[in-house]
């Protein structure tokens, strides 16, 4: 079990140094992410190094039995770099410059920047990859958190070469992207440019092709960099921090290439929901790993600077995000940051370390942590032994979100409303590609899977035959991969699946509108779990040869079919016609968990408990102010003492191997 944060030595003297390793000692710290920020200091200029800081750094960890997860240093280039090659700098769809003066200022695809960064990168693998401290390699630092695309001439000519790749000609291109239509046929891949401001709507498969291009144009970094390092006879696992569910990049495509799956998480402390959003991201990096151990890279100690209002965290709050994180399937809990920065944009963002010094709750809590860690040992692997799974698609999500649709749709806010609900009733739940591997799973939810791939229908289609339960929701299998209607309307890739097509979307009024906006708002619903309600979309089905197990009950749609049922092979597939509130959801859920002969991991727990599976370890933790009790027989992990029923106080948490 990791155990550390980044460390940024080169913001403070070198007696500094010193103490922090003492402290870290102290704290129980195993491992620090180092250099992420610093390619100014180890390059002071093209061609010249400064290495000599860094390896007495290093030299200090080692000598202190902390190893290190050694930074390529890549993400922030350094103003002598920018000041000689100008095209470093990215530009935005205005063709504006982002200039230096902050961090993340460079266009990926600079071929500038790719020299030098490839040059820094052999420069610290060929010092460092033999040093005993070094244990991981971090590459570069959350790939397009501040900059998600870049429109510069440097994007422009590598996104041509990339359609070039794809399409191999401009006929082939022009269908894909229906460029017939306002007058858009190309006849060479020069008069192609990236999606920068234009009068009205872009088109939106030339969006989609480049919001590909710019997750594989980062992606094509990270592999450049791991090359280098591996070039070097790296054997240290590789790999580059995440950030949850985050829209830019592709993280299904990227996680292959990725020997340990690390995630950043900052879930706010002022929202009392945000512990479920967080869960669902560590269920992702699980599943992204395919139930891998993976590393809680970054989060922070109390509150972070970059909200609007900062909260710290509460009383023990820290450590229950943190068990969150090992109960589903971390194997390390790691910091941003180490120390508390004295200057600086972040000199307000809490650390382990904090100005404040030892005499701290953060201190205390972070070496408490730090303690329990250690005396916890192994846990065992990873797998969450989930039943439900969750579908989440970042093409889908690219595309769903599209300009010039029906309704406004949130695709994360959407997924994470079945995620929350599943969670609540303290289900397990792993979250998978449209395409990816399904066996094994009782329940699958696909919401709002607008964009299907022929490969996709396939897969979905197997899981039904082979005894799943499959539930699809409304704005489901509208296009294919080129954001394109399939002939023959809607609904035409999963029809035979689903026995029911789409006619009509039949919008209503999002419920967040200005309540005095004219039109249908909510579309109620009555089926075999009770009374529910639609909203954003109440469409027209044709049923073909599927069971109405739901009907509208008010509104333009009154007495049509809501939800159907059609059984294939050993299972059923499911179609809400609709996209249920919060609560319909948690109704629906209950219902669903049920058909699929699903049980929760514990029975009669708070919704504010949640519970974790992780292989034959349950993690079960309060995430309110409120003292609570659990039900639950077995040993505690951490003390070894039989247990009956778990008292737990605020935010306190417990691992238990049930009886
Ligand atoms: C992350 C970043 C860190 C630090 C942190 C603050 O996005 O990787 O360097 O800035 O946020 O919350």
């Amino acid at each position: 079990m990791y155990y550390g944060g980044d460390y940024n030595p080169e913001q403070f003297p070198p007696h500094v140094w010193e103490e922090d390793v003492v402290r870290m000692q102290e704290a129980g710290v195993t491992l620090v992410s180092l250099g992420i920020f610093a390619w100014s200091r180890i390059q002071p200029a093209e061609g010249k190094f400064d290495f000599e800081w860094l390896d007495r750094v290093i030299g200090l960890l080692h000598d202190g039995g902390i190893a290190v997860d050694l930074a390529t240093a890549t993400a922030s280039p350094p103003p002598w770099a920018v000041q000689q090659y100008p095209d470093i700098l990215p530009q935005d769809e205005n063709g504006a410059r982002y200039w230096p003066g902050s961090r993340q200022h460079y266009a990926p695809t600079s071929p500038s920047y790719r020299r030098l960064a490839a040059e820094l990168v052999h420069a610290i693998a060929e010092r460092y990859v033999n040093h005993p401290a070094v244990v991981m390699w971090h590459v570069n630092n959350e790939y397009a958190c501040h900059l998600r695309h870049d429109y510069s001439d440097n994007a422009a000519a590598a996104f041509r070469q990339w359609l070039r790749a794809k399409y191999g000609d401009v006929g082939t291109l022009n269908e894909a992207w229906g460029n017939a239509f306002w007058s858009s046929l190309v006849t060479d891949f020069e008069q192609v440019h990236p999606p920068r401001k234009a009068p009205y709507s872009v088109n939106p498969a030339g969006l989609l092709d480049f919001k590909r291009f710019s997750s594989d144009a980062l992606l094509e970094l990270y592999t450049m960099e791991r090359d280098i390092l591996l070039s070097h006879g790296a054997t240290q696992p590789i790999t580059t921090n995440f950030m949850g569910a985050f829209a830019a990049a592709d993280y299904w495509k990227w996680a292959p290439e990725i020997d340990i799956i690390s995630d950043d998480s900052y879930p706010d402390p002022n929202d009392p929901e945000a512990f479920r959003t967080a869960a669902f991201t560590r269920d992702l990096m699980r599943s992204l790993g395919g139930q891998q151990p993976w590393i809680l890279m970054e989060q922070a100690a109390g509150a972070v600077n970059w909200r609007p209002t900062n909260a710290p965290k509460a009383p023990g709050q820290m450590a229950a995000l943190s068990m969150q994180a090992v109960g589903r399937g971390a194997d390390g809990v790691m910091f941003f940051q180490w120390r508390q920065s004295r200057r600086g944009a972040e000199k307000f963002h809490s650390a382990m370390l904090p100005h404040a010094g030892t005499g701290t709750r953060t201190w205390r809590e972070v070496a408490q942590l730090g303690a329990d860690l250690k005396a916890l040992g192994d846990v065992g692997g990873a797998d969450g032994r989930a039943r439900v799974a969750l579908v989440f698609d970042w093409e889908n999500w690219w595309a769903v979100e599209g300009s010039d649709h029906p309704v406004e749709l949130d695709y994360g806010a959407l997924v994470t409303r079945w995620y929350a609900a599943l969670h609540r009733r303290h289900v397990m739940v792993d979250i998978v590609h449209p395409e990816g591997d399904l066996g094994g799973y009782s329940l699958v939810i696909a919401a709002q899977q607008y964009l299907v791939t022929d490969a996709a229908a396939a897969n979905l289609r197997g899981f039904v035959e082979r005894g799943g339960h499959l539930l699809v929701t409304a704005f489901s299998d509208v296009v294919d991969e080129s954001d394109a209607f399939r002939d023959g309307g809607f609904t035409v890739a999963l029809r035979d699946l689903l026995g029911a097509q789409v006619k009509e979307f039949g919008a209503l009024v999002p419920p967040e509108f200005d309540a005095s906006a004219p039109g249908e708002r909510f579309a109620p619903f009555d089926g075999p779990f009770g009374s529910g309600t639609g909203t954003l979309l109440a469409e027209e089905l044709d049923v073909v040869d599927a069971e109405v197990l739901a009907h509208f009950t008010e509104g333009r749609r009154s007495g049509d079919p809501a939800l159907t049922r059609k059984r294939t092979g050993a299972g059923r597939a499911y179609y809400l016609a609709t996209v249920p509130d919060e609560v319909t959801t948690g109704g629906l859920t209950a219902w669903l968990l049920a058909e699929a002969g699903v049980e929760p991991l514990v029975a009669g727990a708070s919704e504010f408990v949640e519970v974790a599976r992780r292989g034959d370890v349950l993690t079960v933790i309060n995430h309110s102010a409120e003292r609570t009790e659990v039900a639950l027989a077995g040993t505690d992990v951490l003390t070894g003492d039989a247990v009956e029923t778990l008292e737990l106080d605020a935010y306190e948490w417990r691992m238990v191997r049930p009886r």
